[in-house]
């Protein structure tokens, strides 16, 4: 095989667990083929995910080879950004100062409670702030803020008016949709053109925050919002049974491997303060997202309790940094403060 011809056949190889292949994602440096030894630079940013590609690469091709030369450069790869020019393709939220991005390799961990209580909580620090509901197959957005019952509208410049409620702007699909719960069976890329359509054709006005609460996975949605938006922040939910578990790793890795800055963990759901007895319980253990953290050398941004009052209000789209107690507002507003310390927002 010819240098092009096998770099061509790597890029097409997909990176472990995900959908996207190595070329895709850009992780492929000088590749050359001489005298059957293959000589391969990776571009990835982390041991974790050089070791994982260099074994796909071995297990694909590693017998057609007198040897696999698998090399690893460290980079800091800039992301192609494009800034003042109006069909920049790498930012499409120019009217957003700071966007952060809350996710999970998991679903169900909270990010979408995270999502809504971080952003009110930056509103209540007085910043301009919009949501984004990215969970574009499962919207809850609306749910959780009281804002389930609107239905979009434009304004005279044709363009959308987001939700409002609790000092932020909301917009989700679910606002788009004859009825809430109508079930929403998309590809993805109708999906990404509704997402784009938000980014673009919404009357958000001017914004401090973009808090986009993306949905579960580390999939086509992930890598369209990190590739159309420079991410100043992204946060990882996890819970202390997912800590253990590859979904975490795999997200953290992916979000290393496509340059975006990691703001740090929440781990929610931590533990559990008895209502009546107020005595601490450690159902799933204690540390397990410090020690993630730790691991990936990302900050810990906080632990916040599983607590029914969460649940409830959050059903009722009483956000409970808005309208919970003070012990529970502070929960979120720690974290918000925490994000604030470990990034490099512009404000
Ligand atoms: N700290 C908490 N204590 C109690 N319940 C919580 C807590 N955080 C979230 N919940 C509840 O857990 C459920 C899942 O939360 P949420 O919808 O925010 O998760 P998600 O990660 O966005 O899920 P999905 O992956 O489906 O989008 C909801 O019913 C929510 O009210
Ligand atoms: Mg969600």
């Amino acid at each position: 095989m010819h240098s092009n011809e096998f770099k061509l056949y790597l890029g097409e190889l997909k990176y472990p667990n995900i959908d996207r292949s190595l070329a895709d994602l850009k992780l492929l440096g000088e590749i050359k083929v001489e005298n059957s030894i293959a000589n391969i630079e990776l571009l990835t940013t982390s041991d974790e995910s050089y070791l994982a590609v260099k074994k796909l690469i071995e297990e694909s091709c590693g017998t057609q080879f007198g040897a696999l030369n698998i090399t690893k450069k460290n980079t800091q790869v800039k992301k192609d950004m494009n800034y003042g020019h109006s069909a920049n393709p790498n930012n499409r939220a120019k009217y957003a100062k700071n966007v952060i991005a809350v996710t999970s390799g998991k679903g169900g961990v909270g990010k979408s409670t995270v999502s809504v209580n971080i952003a009110i909580a930056l509103a209540q620090k007085g910043y301009r702030v919009g949501i984004l509901d990215a969970d574009v197959y499962g919207p809850n957005i609306p749910r959780l803020t009281n804002t389930e019952s609107e239905r979009i509208q434009w304004n005279d410049e044709d363009k959308i008016v987001p939700a409002e409620n609790f000092g932020i702007k909301i917009m989700s699909v679910a606002l788009t949709t004859p009825a809430a719960d109508t079930p929403l069976v998309w590809r993805s890329s109708v999906a990404i053109n509704a997402l784009i359509q938000f980014l673009e054709d919404v009357a958000w006005g001017e914004l401090d925050f973009m808090v986009i609460d993306m949905p579960p996975g580390t999939g086509d949605v992930q890598l369209t919002i990190a590739q159309e938006l420079p991410i100043a922040a992204a946060v990882l939910v996890t819970t202390p049974q997912t800590v253990a578990t590859d979904d975490v790793s795999r997200a953290v890795m992916m979000f290393k491997d496509i340059h975006v800055k990691m703001a740090g963990i929440v781990e929610n759901m931590s533990f559990f303060i008895a209502p009546d007895t107020k005595n601490r319980y450690d159902i799933f253990g204690t540390g397990g997202g410090e020690k993630i953290a730790q691991k990936y050398d990302i900050p810990f941004l906080g632990a916040i309790p599983l607590d029914m009052q969460i649940r409830e209000a959050s059903d009722k789209g009483e956000p409970p940094v808005a309208r919970g107690d003070e012990s529970v507002k502070k929960y979120y507003r720690d974290i918000v403060e925490n994000i604030i310390k470990n990034s490099d927002f512009t404000l």
